[in-house]
């Protein structure tokens, strides 16, 4: 079914240098939310406080009702059972085979007896499409394959939530398709919260139900995909229509003589609003909101051409 995971107040620093401060947002249960950000914003650092991985200067993360950053070591060790994760690079030990990369945190975690293994093992690589690929070596296989068999891995212990660190990184447009494809999919049929880290624009306006930005050390916003994508907020209009004009310089934040230089350059419009990626065999997600929904609740006009089928950039079986 998915928990929530409520972030409130939450600033970390290494050293004298704070990455983000006060960090406030509930990561809705069994929906599929995006953070985004420039690289080097912490958006990696996030997704390891969220675990206790990493510890924050001040604030809580709370998930059912445990203070992830200042429980017990042994409570901290059972809301981990919650989690599944697949960091940036798949993580995968090079010289076990597809098949004992999945199965090894069944082997770590339980007790589970070698025939029951296999069985799960094999369901959750014929999940991910890596069914044949059980005996390869990470080192044989594609990188999409090795994100599929990260994702493999993050699954055998039934998460309630999934943490999925820049899944498109070093992959090509077509395989960051399909593996955009398999989250929406894979939300779909086992109900988990997913938060995936990303700075890829394309996969962030048509993926997630919600999108989060991390920007100058603080969110600078987080919220349904259509209130992000309709936002007139500089910051946010800026990254998520990947445009050269607003305050987000090459480096972090334009000076005042550089912003001084843009003021008469009017901003473009805001492209439509794409239609959101639904499951391939079409049986709408339990969190899947019908397009165009929020901004009719909140009295948002979407852009022009918003939700148009010829707008849906990624659409199933495209
Ligand atoms: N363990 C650590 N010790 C010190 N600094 C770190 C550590 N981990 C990350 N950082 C710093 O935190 C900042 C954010 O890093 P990261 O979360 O990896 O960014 P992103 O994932 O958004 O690209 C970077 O400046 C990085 O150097
Ligand atoms: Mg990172």
């Amino acid at each position: 079914m998915g928990v929530d995971i409520r972030v409130e107040e939450l600033s970390k620093s290494f050293g004298k240098q704070l990455i983000w401060g006060d960090v406030t947002l509930t990561i809705p249960a069994g929906e599929v939310s995006v953070m985004l950000g420039p690289s080097g914003t912490g958006k990696s650092v996030f997704l390891k406080t969220l675990i206790g991985l990493l510890k924050p200067d001040k604030g809580s993360v709370i998930i059912e009702g445990t203070d992830i950053a200042s429980c017990s070591e042994k409570d901290l060790y059972e809301i981990r059972k919650l989690f599944g994760v697949l960091f940036q690079d798949g993580a995968m030990f090079g010289s076990m085979n597809l098949f004992d990369n999945v199965a090894f945190p069944l082997r770590e975690h339980t007790k589970k007896g070698e025939s029951e293994i296999r069985n799960i093992v094999m369901e959750k690589m014929d999940l991910v499409g890596l069914i044949g690929a059980e005996d390869k070596l990470p080192g044989e296989i594609s990188g999409g394959m090795r994100k599929r068999a990260g994702l493999a891995r993050a699954l055998v212990l039934d998460p309630e939530i999934l943490l999925i660190d820049e899944p498109d990184s070093g992959l090509d447009p077509v395989r960051t398709s399909f593996i955009n494809q398999l989250f929406i999919d894979l939300n779909a049929q086992i109900d988990a919260t997913f938060l995936i880290v990303t700075h890829d624009i394309n996969s962030t306006r048509t993926v997630p139900d919600n999108i989060g930005l991390l920007y100058h050390k603080h969110l600078a916003m987080f919220g349904p995909r259509e209130m992000l994508l309709s936002s007139e907020e500089p910051v946010v209009r800026q990254f998520l229509n990947a445009q050269t004009v607003g305050p987000i310089g090459m480096s972090e934040e334009k000076d005042a003589d550089e912003l001084a230089a843009e003021k008469d350059i009017e901003m473009p419009p805001l492209p439509p609003i794409p239609l959101q990626l639904e499951p391939s065999n079409g049986i709408p997600r339990r969190s899947q909101r019908p397009a165009g929904e929020w901004c009719r609740t909140n009295g948002i006009t979407p852009p022009p051409g918003s939700f148009e089928s010829s707008n849906a950039g990624l659409t199933p079986g495209s």
